[in-house]
């Protein structure tokens, strides 16, 4: 199977990737191909920008989240494909936006869209398709559901903003880290997994656990990202590693190390996040830090921690096939290589 979900997996969790496909799979394609007709235009730079962002692809994960969620649900409309766009839609523009702060050159292994067409169309780009994804949202006139998308759409650009903020700081807290992963990225896999909750005839008491599964989710998702950017190559992800260091952001292993290695070598990681680059400092030596301080592991059984509360939030679901696809999906997130 070529679908990038399937790709992204280790050998043995490739088997889990799969059963998600084939649950909601025709769903997905559906997905995709409405994702694809509301990406164009008659503005000549978005039909262009929009052909280039379908055919970079992706993993999909929040519309393949939401649509397991509503299977499981026993919702089975043209809704819930209406939903999965949206997310995804709102994902991509974050991460429009996220490429052009973050000065990232790579994507989904192709170049950013603010490296080919430059910042300014590329920021009102991702502006269109916030709107654009909200105009979608509407079609099915449901209130509570938009309301849900503005707060999680809202508390990823808090996020980024929290984040930026703190861009280049050696002393960010453990827990402003987490604050700033709950928000950027937690808060889209919590409304993507509750979503179907609120669609109607809504089912009030699976909205707290499944926002609850899709939190825990997301965090164990962005830590796996941020690890990933210690461990992984830039062939498996499609994105530079040791990326996050470049960009002056501290992350959870280095994170966890600071307050143990010796002022030398505290200076060296501040070096690096001033500068921007490795000029005062190797990366092999900070990868050294890491290894030796055994915080790749530490932020492995965080990682971890989180999904199996993802997991446990489905205890309160009958047994079935999109309950076990859901609880698969921890699996996949924390051995994922891409
Ligand atoms: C990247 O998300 C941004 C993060 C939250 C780390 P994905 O890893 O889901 O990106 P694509 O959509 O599969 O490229
Ligand atoms: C995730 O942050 C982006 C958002 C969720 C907004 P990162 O900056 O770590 O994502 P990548 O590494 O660029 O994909
Ligand atoms: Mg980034
Ligand atoms: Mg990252």
């Amino acid at each position: 199977m070529s679908h990038r979900l399937v790709s992204s997996a280790r050998p043995a969790d490739e088997g889990a990737a799969a059963r998600i496909l084939e649950l909601v799979g025709p769903k997905l394609e559906a997905t995709e191909r409405l994702f694809q007709e509301r990406l164009t235009s008659d503005v000549p730079f978005i039909a262009r920008s929009g052909e280039y962002l379908v055919r970079g692809g992706g993993k999909r994960m929040r519309p393949a989240l939401l649509l397991l969620s509503a299977r499981m649900l026993g919702r089975d409309s043209e809704e819930e494909v209406t939903y999965a766009a949206v997310v995804e839609m709102i994902h991509t523009a974050t991460l429009i936006h996220d490429d052009i702060i973050d000065h990232a050159e790579l994507r989904r292994g192709r170049r950013t869209l603010h490296s080919v067409w430059g910042a300014n169309l590329t920021v009102l780009l991702g502006d269109w398709l916030y709107t654009a994804a909200m105009k979608l949202a509407l079609a099915h006139d449901n209130l509570r559901v938009i309301d849900l998308l503005c707060d999680a759409t809202l508390g990823m650009t808090e996020g980024e903003l929290l984040a930026l903020e703190r861009l280049g700081a050696v002393d960010l807290g453990r827990d402003e880290y987490l604050d700033i992963l709950e928000r950027k990225t937690a808060r889209l896999f919590a409304a993507a997994a509750a979503l179907p909750a609120l669609m109607q005839p809504a089912r009030h008491e699976a909205f707290e656990p499944l926002e609850r599964y899709g939190r825990a989710l997301g965090l164990c998702f962005q830590l796996v990202d941020d690890l990933l950017d210690y461990t992984a190559s830039q062939d498996e992800l499609g994105k530079p590693v040791l990326a996050d260091l470049k960009e002056g952001k501290l992350t959870l292993p280095l994170l966890l190390a600071l307050p143990r290695i010796t002022p030398e070598e505290r200076r060296k990681v501040a070096h690096v996040l001033e500068d921007r680059a490795f000029r005062r400092a190797d990366p092999d030596e900070l990868l050294e830090i890491v290894r030796r301080e055994g915080t790749i592991e530490e932020t492995s059984r965080l990682a971890e921690a989180y999904a199996a509360q993802a997991r446990e939030a489905l205890a309160a679901f009958p047994d079935g096939e999109a309950r076990s696809a859901l609880e698969l999906a921890p699996d996949y997130v924390l051995h994922r290589r891409a």
